[in-house]
């Protein structure tokens, strides 16, 4: 299709190496509704006559059948799939398929086919994010009242919901989403009619194109057009710290299921056994996610080791631009739906969750807060209580063990009714300020996100 200037072939090699076919046929719908529209302002522009329009058209339908119903035969000397579906219509209809690539360059064709993919991919993982919220938010009814130690350092740090600690996962996925809508901003926006890097001669109507392809905006530089991925970029960002959540929340559940823990069950559906040891029930699930991570962010890098030394404007360099986004887009989607389905087939064991919340040394902060509630000064009372501890460890006690003459030994402060402080759901429902867990807490942050989510 360039071969105009050329004496001999490319080298086989060569082909096999510039090749993209192999992946960026999923571009092939993209690339075809893209060409439909571009086809509409020439004729506008005069370049095509109706009838010549009607070919492409129909050319362009059959191809689009012909690619869905697996007919199509991609070639890897066409190089891509904007090449394949122009030399296949050509091949059907054509002078008025040799028309259609007028003021258009793969450079612009390309960012053009990649935003569209980005836009919808954008659509479809919100809808997986969103899914996965639910199911947080279900577990997190579910789990009612039950308290379990949260962990700073992973070390027993204070009392919490089961619930509340769900609901964190949910407000990282809020984020995710958040930024995913964000970035639509970006990558809405319409670059062809930018052509290779300077325009053209023969000037389209690109707002009618924008419209044709629903796109709110069009690109304001034609060098910049071509040579901008931030887009991706971002898309990658956003998709590689989604994952570190999922991540994150695969350590949790990695831990909760070990029987250290034995804080939830997995379904059997979503855990593997080990072909040796018949007893092992694995969250591979879980831990697949977090090793997947690293790919995410390693296509994040990829691309932005790609971009950091390009000149102006495009260089084949783009072209790695699509297997690190597919990856991404791919795995990310993966990993939501299994997510989702471990989520709502999770057992919580509220039995062991309570056991481990039910030590009083969880409670040594409030036991300061109810000294300062007595007129003593924070850092007094967290000495006080210190002392308290030490006391307990090196004497084999806990809290409600000490006697009224003991505390009292400690700080003159302490009352008969230190004793409520050791309650653990009096302990929870105090902490109502808005974000902390308390249980009237939980429960309104679950009607508004299943408001939020329904
Ligand atoms: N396959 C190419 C890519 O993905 C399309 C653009 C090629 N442009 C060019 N001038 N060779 O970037």
């Amino acid at each position: 299709m360039w071969k105009g200037r050329f004496q001999s072939e490319t080298a086989d090699l060569v082909k096999k190496y510039g090749q993209s076919i192999s992946y960026d046929w999923r571009l092939y719908p993209y690339d075809i509704r893209g060409s439909l529209a571009h086809a509409e302002a020439l004729v506008k522009a005069g370049i095509l006559t109706r009838a010549e329009h009607a070919h492409i058209k129909r050319g362009l339908k059959v191809i689009l059948k012909e690619i869905e119903s697996g007919a199509f035969k991609f070639r890897v000397d066409l190089e891509d799939i904007h090449m394949n579906i122009e030399f296949t219509l050509t091949k059907k209809i054509g002078d008025a398929g040799a028309k259609l690539h007028t003021t258009r360059s793969r450079n612009d064709q390309v960012s053009l086919d990649v935003r569209m993919f980005c836009r919808d991919e954008v659509g479809k993982i919100d809808a997986l994010l969103a899914g996965l919220q639910e199911a947080l938010v279900e577990a997190a009814a579910n789990a009612g009242d039950t308290v379990l130690p949260g962990y700073t350092h992973l070390q027993r740090a204070q009392p919490v919901l089961f619930g509340h600690h769900l609901l964190a996962y949910v407000e990282m996925l809020k984020r995710d989403r958040d930024r995913l809508a964000d970035s639509l901003s970006r990558i809405n926006v319409l670059p062809l009619g930018s052509g290779a890097l300077a325009g053209s001669t023969i000037v389209l109507d690109r707002n009618l194109i924008a419209k044709l392809l629903d796109f709110p905006a069009i690109t304001q530089n034609s060098m910049d057009a071509v040579s901008d991925r931030d887009f991706v970029a971002e898309l990658l960002f956003d998709l590689a710290l989604a994952g570190i959540h999922l991540s994150r929340l695969s350590e949790d559940l990695i831990l909760w299921c070990s029987a250290e823990f034995g804080f939830v069950t997995l379904d059997d559906a979503h855990t593997t056994g080990s072909s040796l040891m018949p007893q092992k029930k694995n969250p591979d699930v879980a831990e697949l996610t977090r090793g997947k991570t690293g790919r995410l962010t390693g296509n994040l890098v990829s691309l932005l080791t790609v971009l950091k030394g390009l000149p102006m404007t495009y260089n084949r360099d783009l072209q790695e631009d699509k297997e690190p986004l597919f990856d991404s887009v791919d795995t990310i989607k993966d990993a939501l739906a299994v997510f989702t389905e471990m989520i709502a087939g999770m057992q919580i064991q509220a039995d062991a969750m309570h056991e481990a919340a039910d030590d009083p040394f969880l409670l040594a902060t409030d036991l300061a807060d109810y000294l300062v509630e007595k007129g003593v000064p924070f850092r007094k009372a967290h000495e006080i209580v210190g002392k308290a501890t030490a006391h307990c460890v090196a004497n084999e006690l806990n809290y409600p063990e000490l006697p009224l003459s003991q505390w009292k030994k400690f700080s003159r402060a302490f009352e008969e009714d230190v004793s409520e402080v050791f309650d653990l759901q009096r302990a929870l429902k105090k902490r109502k300020a808005p974000g902390a867990p308390a249980p009237a807490n939980l429960k309104r942050q679950i009607a508004s996100w299943r408001k939020k989510l329904g």
